[in-house]
């Protein structure tokens, strides 16, 4: 849920550190704090409640000693509201030790008593506070701080990431991960920690990443990890696909509007190199191998928001073409209701930043109970992707916005190759079906360019909606997720009480939300399809349009019956169904985006949200 930064090497840590935490701000942002220990061993702290440029200010104003060692944290707060206070880092053993922590120390409160019981004051509400005193006791104990982390990382409960320094030990930051993510940057002559890539890949994109359970000490011309036991572990290194000015903003205005200017790009990395023969290909799959993808006779998609909309209408594309039942789940209700699952079912987990902690959990209970676990995941080296049977990342590049877009039509992207990859192994379609498929796929990337170039009209439309209180959103089949998402867009960027409908169920209820003005989004299906839905959609424009709505129609362009009663119309490049929604997202992702910049918000980093949920 933060951002954290190791690094060791030459004497500018606090530069490394500022710039590492400026690249991590999105996955939280409520306070921010660095500990660097100066040449002499002397350990030297800053921390501050709100945004990381407060924290960059007060430095400038109240310069502290930069070093050759240093973490520095940004904080979405769990346990303590966001004050100087409860920022990190937090201090042990006398204030020769700093600690910082991303995640939930589940069993803080009987470890806090332990420590109140011996004598320790507390300066902050966190739990994270309990994790720097004990570190520091253990310290004391051990003389050695990877030997005190370890002792300590044992005994905590619940989802941590925790980095560490000591006065006595300039040239050593020592880290510990659970259920929480954390990888290595090797440089020459210096190495790096981060909560992702992001935080050093402007120096190296040789990375490592560090397994459940595990500890890693770093110094300049080392990096040793071992397990909470204390033995050694193999690692593996990979490299970063994509380069520090991908995660900067690249000259466009925001995060978001750079991102959704990539989604053409995203779907067409994510369909790089799974093509052969005209027909798709995964061989990430092979762990699972084929015989069992033959014998699953039921797939369970779990994730949360966004990504449980791209798993929506994966749903609709599995079905249609490998026969295969699905069903999607918000992955914290999935978690908990005691689902039946057997070694026949397939759990496949969507999630962007492969850290969501809901998601994560679910992932650990299916594989429990049995179930082989598939992952679509955008972030290489995290947490859920190493709790799985097999992944299939998706290649859209760093998601900084915490709204998500371009993430989401790759994931769609992946779940449509799975979908292609399963009929061709259970033989559910022919090859020249697959091959017809295939390529309507691989024409998506230039379709969603010409939505793009189509979306101009936007800002105005947007401009005209600032006062808007309430905005419905309607769609039928595979319109249904895009109604979903579009909603929540609108309430998480421009703080818009929004609902997404199934266009059929308006008459169940929901219409008598319309009234004179109400202004409703209706995702139209192509009419050309002979068994198409198009005209019910229309029927449901007509039955809100006789009650006052004004209706924004997004259709195919060219179609009649969507211009004749619709107030606006956004259009569309022609698709066939199970392909529009990828095309018919695009505007309302930027219609959210634009209706939020005309409210004067911060489109990339919306109040009270974060971009990666790391506690449940
Ligand atoms: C998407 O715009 C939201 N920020 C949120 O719903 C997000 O999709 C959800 O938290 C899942 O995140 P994940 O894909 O990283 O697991
Ligand atoms: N639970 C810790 C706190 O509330 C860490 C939260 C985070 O991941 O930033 O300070």
């Amino acid at each position: 849920m933060c951002g954290i930064v190791g690094y060791v090497g030459n004497d500018n840590s606090l530069d490394v550190l500022l710039g590492g935490l400026k690249r991590l701000e999105y996955r939280g942002y409520d306070s921010a704090g660095v500990a660097v220990l100066d040449p002499h061993g002397t350990l030297h702290t800053r921390k501050r409640a709100g945004k990381l440029k407060v924290l960059v200010d007060d430095l400038a104003t109240t310069p502290i000693a930069s070093g050759s060692t240093g973490i520095g944290h940004t904080r979405w707060a769990t346990h303590g509201g966001p004050t100087d206070g409860n920022a990190h880092p937090h201090l042990g053993d006398g204030g020769r030790l700093a600690l910082i922590h991303n995640g939930i120390i589940e069993n803080y409160a009987p470890l806090k008593q332990e420590l109140l019981d011996a004598g320790d004051t507390f300066e902050s509400e966190t739990d994270t506070e309990v994790a720097a005193l004990l570190v520091g006791r253990a310290y004391r104990e051990t003389g050695d701080l990877t030997e005190a982390l370890r002792h300590v990382a044992g005994r905590l409960e619940g989802a941590f990431t925790l980095l560490a320094v000591h006065a006595d030990q300039p040239g050593v930051v020592v880290g510990a991960r659970r259920n929480s993510p954390l990888v290595i940057g090797l440089g020459d002559g210096e190495n790096f920690l981060g909560s992702d890539v992001a935080a050093f890949v402007e120096f190296t994109r040789r990375a490592v990443a560090i397994g459940q359970d595990q500890l890693v000490t770093i110094r300049p011309d080392s990096v040793e990890v071992i397990d909470f036991a204390g033995n050694p572990v193999e690692t593996s290194e990979f490299e970063v696909a994509w380069d520090a000015s991908a995660s900067e903003k690249g000259g466009w205005s925001s995060f978001m509007a750079k991102e959704i200017s990539e989604e053409p790009e995203a779907v067409a990395n994510t369909l790089l190199g799974r093509t052969e023969d005209g027909v798709v290909v995964l061989p990430e799959l092979e762990p699972l191998g084929d015989a069992l993808l033959r014998d699953i006779d039921r797939i369970i998609v779990i994730a949360c928001g966004t990504a449980a909309y791209a798993g929506m209408l994966g749903k609709y594309a599995i079905e249609s073409w490998a026969r295969i039942p699905v069903d999607v789940e918000l992955s914290h209700e999935f978690r908990y209701r005691d689902p039946v699952l057997s070694d026949r079912t397939l759990v496949v987990s969507v999630s962007q930043s492969g850290e969501t902690m809901d998601t994560l959990m679910a992932v650990q209970y299916a594989r429990q109970q049995g179930a082989k676990v598939l992952s679509i995941c955008n972030t290489q080296g995290s947490s859920i992707p190493r709790e799985s049977d097999a992944v299939v990342y998706t290649h859209a590049g760093p998601e900084v916005a915490v709204a998500s877009t371009k993430a989401f039509v790759a994931q769609v992207t992946a779940l449509y190759l799975l979908g292609l990859h399963l009929a061709l192994v259970r033989g559910t379609q022919d090859r020249a079906r697959l091959q017809k498929l295939t390529g309507e796929l691989h024409d998506v990337p230039a379709k969603l360019s010409k939505v793009l170039e189509a979306s101009a009209g936007i800002p105005q439309l947007a401009r005209w909606m600032t006062d808007t209180q309430s905005v419905l959103f309607l769609g039928r089949h595979v319109g249904y997720p895009v109604a979903l998402e579009g909603a929540l867009k609108l309430k998480e960027l421009a703080y818009i009480h929004s609902e997404g409908f199934a266009a059929g169920e308006l008459k169940h209820g929901p219409i008598a939300l319309i009234e004179p003005g109400q202004i409703v989004f209706v995702i139209v299906p192509s009419p050309r399809d002979p068994k198409s839905l198009h005209p019910k959609v229309i029927s449901n424009i007509q039955e809100i349009k006789a009650r006052g709505a004004r209706v924004v129609a997004i259709a195919e362009q060219g179609d009649v019956d969507a211009i004749q009663h619709a107030d606006e119309v956004i259009p569309i490049p022609l698709a066939s169904p199970l392909f529009e929604p990828l095309l018919a997202v695009v505007p309302l992702h930027v219609f959210g985006m634009e209706l939020a910049s005309a409210k004067g918000l911060d489109v990339d980093q919306p109040r009270n949200l974060a971009k990666s949920v790391t506690v449940e």
